[in-house]
């Protein structure tokens, strides 16, 4: 088939690289030249395992081009809109101008019987408002939604081999022609196993939304008891063991630490209590309020941690953090907590160095004053306190003698339960964590 994706960011650009590997014939749109410009030369603009080799193979099949201009989505007969949907400036609300912008840019280059498809993260309620504008303008063609549900660092697998796929379509002979095509465009992932749902688009939109705060909520329910840990001596790693032995509990999801950060879960989250509100429902969902508050805690009560292991202040020494992501196999800085509580720390005096393995160039454009080392031996040179704040492999892997030789004090805060305290200590350093005695 012919497909357009409008919108190139971690979304749109795997999604391009995805449908075309799937054999259809795809243009990917995007109002950034630069960005365009690389994607066409092979090189995605983010870290994301997998995706050069997928962009290289894709290209040289002739299936997938980019383009700056949108007139060039004619032909095709499928549009997904994958652009960003990031938090409002001073509001929990999402801005919505991205999807906007792009729906009316499609406006005038969309036929009759073309399938727009919506994989942006939205407020419920705002596929019904854009398929009035489609309606508005007399275009003939038909709204659905298809959330999209890849995690950052799997994105390739996830949309190849996603866990679900879920069509939101109008009702009537519209909807079915829209299953139709939606059919048509995952034929493989479906045939390979992929159960697919159909809905209405209110639910789809729900979905997402839905799926994104339950993972909060496991988060910030292990973290609270990681609170609880604290104040009673207990280790909350074996309580997630013990409990997700229980399978209607699961162990995953269940890391306590530093809690979630990333460009999904806090802003879906709060754009999900925003819209509650607007729907006369905000007592709804005030549970998510205590979930994003528990999860700042866990920052604040690092930066503690950290203090408390300095004798009360941190000013005058050197600190060395290991991560910048805000999670491991990504280069992705937006509210990770690990770059927030090096901010912390910086701010506080300390002399901070980051190292991160992908994260470096965008955690320094975020935060210039900041130092940065290349690896994790170059950071902790010298360093009077390390922390352990995004669980990359190599990190995990560090050996304690080695570090040991470089640091002036060995102390170490471990900031996602990711190393293992007897053999830290062992080589003679300070162990610390959240939630472990
Ligand atoms: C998330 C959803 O998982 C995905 O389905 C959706 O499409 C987009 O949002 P992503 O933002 O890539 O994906 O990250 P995810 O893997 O969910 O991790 C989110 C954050 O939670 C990270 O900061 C991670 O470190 C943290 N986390 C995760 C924990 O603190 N503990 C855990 O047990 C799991």
């Amino acid at each position: 088939m012919k497909l357009s994706v409008v919108g190139c960011g971690y979304l749109g650009a795997v999604h391009a690289a995805c449908m075309a590997t799937l054999g259809h014939e795809v243009i990917a749109i995007d109002t950034d030249k630069a960005k365009v410009e690389a994607l066409a030369a092979g090189d995605a603009p983010f870290y994301e395992p997998g995706l050069p080799e997928l962009l290289a193979e894709a290209l040289g099949s002739g299936r997938l081009a980019f383009s700056s201009d949108i007139a060039d989505v004619k032909g095709a007969q499928l549009h997904f809109v994958c652009v960003g949907t990031p938090q409002l400036h001073n509001e929990i609300a999402a801005d919505l101008s991205y999807v906007d912008a792009a729906i009316d840019s499609l406006l005038p280059h969309v036929s009759a019987g073309d399938l727009v498809v919506g994989k942006s993260t939205v407020p419920v309620g705002t596929a019904e408002r854009l398929a009035e504008v489609l309606a508005a303008a007399d275009t003939g063609a038909l709204l659905a939604w298809n959330p999209e549900f890849l995690r950052e660092g799997h994105a390739v697998g996830d949309t190849l081999h996603p866990d679900r796929l879920v069509y939101g379509v109008p009702v009537g002979t519209n909807g079915e022609r829209a299953v139709a095509l939606l059919d048509d465009v995952y034929a493989k992932t479906i045939a390979d196993g992929s159960p697919r749902l159909v809905t209405d688009v209110a639910t789809a939109q729900l979905v997402k939304v839905a799926a994104n705060s339950f993972l909060a909520i496991k988060i910030s329910f292990i973290n609270a008891m990681a609170e609880l840990c604290e104040a009673t001596g207990a280790d909350v790693t074996l309580l997630a063991d013990a409990i997700g032995h229980d399978e209607r509990i699961g162990r995953k999801f269940l890391n306590a630490g530093l809690g979630f950060g990333g460009g999904c879960l806090p802003k879906d989250i709060r754009a999900f209590m925003a819209r509650a509100g607007e729907l006369g429902a905000d007592q709804t969902l005030a549970f998510l309020r205590e979930v994003d508050a528990i999860n700042g805690r866990r920052r604040v009560r690092m930066v503690e941690l950290a203090r408390d292991e300095c004798g009360g202040s941190i000013a005058g020494l050197r600190v060395a953090v290991l991560g910048a992501s805000f999670k491991p196999w990504s280069d992705d800085v937006r509210d990770s907590p690990a770059l927030d509580v090096a901010e912390q720390l910086h701010l506080q005096g300390a002399d901070v160095v980051v190292t991160d393995p992908q994260a470096v160039a965008n955690a320094r454009a975020m935060y210039p004053d900041m130092s940065f080392a290349d690896s994790a031996l170059e950071a902790a040179d010298g360093a009077d306190l390390v922390l352990l704040l995004t669980e990359w492999p190599e990190y995990v892997g560090l050996d304690p003698e080695t570090l040991g030789g470089v640091v002036r004090q060995r102390r170490i805060l471990d900031g996602r339960l990711a190393l293992d305290p007897i053999a830290w200590r062992a080589a003679g350093w300070v162990y610390r964590s959240l939630g472990r005695p």
